[in-house]
């Protein structure tokens, strides 16, 4: 019933014949059965000026001292970018965009994060399933045709990417000025719940969302420096897989974030927000992503 008001579905199948064979599939299909196996590699980089520039905008905000968590409510529309109709061809089922939806608002409960599901637009073209990285020509060509909203509207791609350990990446809410085009966030297919890969069921956009919503990886930075912008968070050298219980890779702070979904532990494993992401979130929003007519 939450998805009741999943308004349109727009079906728009784009034929790019004459590159259909341009590009070999590179994604880390290889095993029979069509699962995936990939590390979670996330390609979203945080560099020292959007850093500064978003603490600058953060700091010339009029907040409260004691600021309560604000109600926001962002739209979510997706683009699936899939090679051929089939699911091992990112031709992602309905139903794992649904569960993926429900995830999204199970994991932000308590942030004052919550999601709506607003649409989904189906693109049909080998050559972008295949090619998309941030930056290139096709991939500014797939925003330009395909981004919808504004600043409150979450856009998804899910592609095959061209590297094969890549899980996804998002722009930056402080860059959404400069470039609102290019705002969004684009995922390997296979990882949405129910999907073909095998480390990943939904925690890659939790994780994404998070970078869209302003969040730095627990990593960032290593042991020195603002790290993350965050004080809950103790400072950790580089990214977690799988469970490592005990972590702790710098000196003082006490053990590695290793449950927060801002590392790249498993998806078991990560299961927080912090108060202190929390409050980044809500400033980066009440910054850059409160006006709905932007
Ligand atoms: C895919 O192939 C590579 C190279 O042969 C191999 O190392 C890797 O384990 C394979 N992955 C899967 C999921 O089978
Ligand atoms: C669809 O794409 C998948 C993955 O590239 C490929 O294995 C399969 O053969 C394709 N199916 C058809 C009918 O083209």
């Amino acid at each position: 019933m939450l998805y009741n008001s999943i308004r349109t579905t727009s079906l728009s199948l784009l034929l790019t014949s004459c590159l259909l064979f341009l590009g070999s599939s590179v994604s880390a299909q290889n095993m029979t059965d069509g699962t995936t196996h990939r590390r979670d590699e996330c390609g979203t980089h945080v560099t020292e000026d959007d850093i500064a520039n978003a603490e600058l905008a953060i700091s010339r905000l009029k907040l409260p001292r004691q600021a309560s968590v604000r109600e926001y409510t962002f739209d979510v529309h997706f683009t699936i970018v899939a090679a051929n109709m089939t699911e091992r061809a990112g031709w992602v089922p309905n139903s794992q965009i649904e569960a993926q939806m429900k995830m999204l608002n199970e994991r932000y409960a308590g942030t004052g994060v919550s999601w709506r599901h607003a649409g989904i637009t189906r693109v049909l073209s080998r050559y972008w399933h295949d090619s998309i990285e941030a930056g290139l020509q096709q991939t500014n060509d797939m925003h330009s045709l395909f981004r919808t909203g504004k600043s409150t509207t979450m856009n998804v791609y899910t592609v095959g990417f061209t590297d094969a350990s890549l899980n996804g990446y998002s722009t930056l809410p402080v860059n959404y000025a400069r470039n609102p085009i290019e705002d969004g966030v684009v995922i390997f297919f296979a990882t949405l719940p129910g999907g073909l890969s095998l480390e990943r069921q939904g925690g890659t956009l939790i994780h994404e969302a998070g970078h869209w919503l302003g969040l730095r990886h627990t990593f960032q930075g290593g042991c020195t420096g603002v790290g993350d912008g965050v004080d809950d968070t103790p400072p950790q050298r580089e990214e977690h897989y799988g469970c490592p219980i005990g972590a702790d890779t710098c000196p003082g702070g006490g053990p590695d974030p290793i449950y927060n979904f801002m590392d790249y532990t498993s998806e078991e494993c990560r299961t927080e927000f912090t108060p202190g992401q929390i409050s980044l979130m809500q400033k980066s929003i009440a910054a850059f992503r409160s006006n709905s007519n932007r």
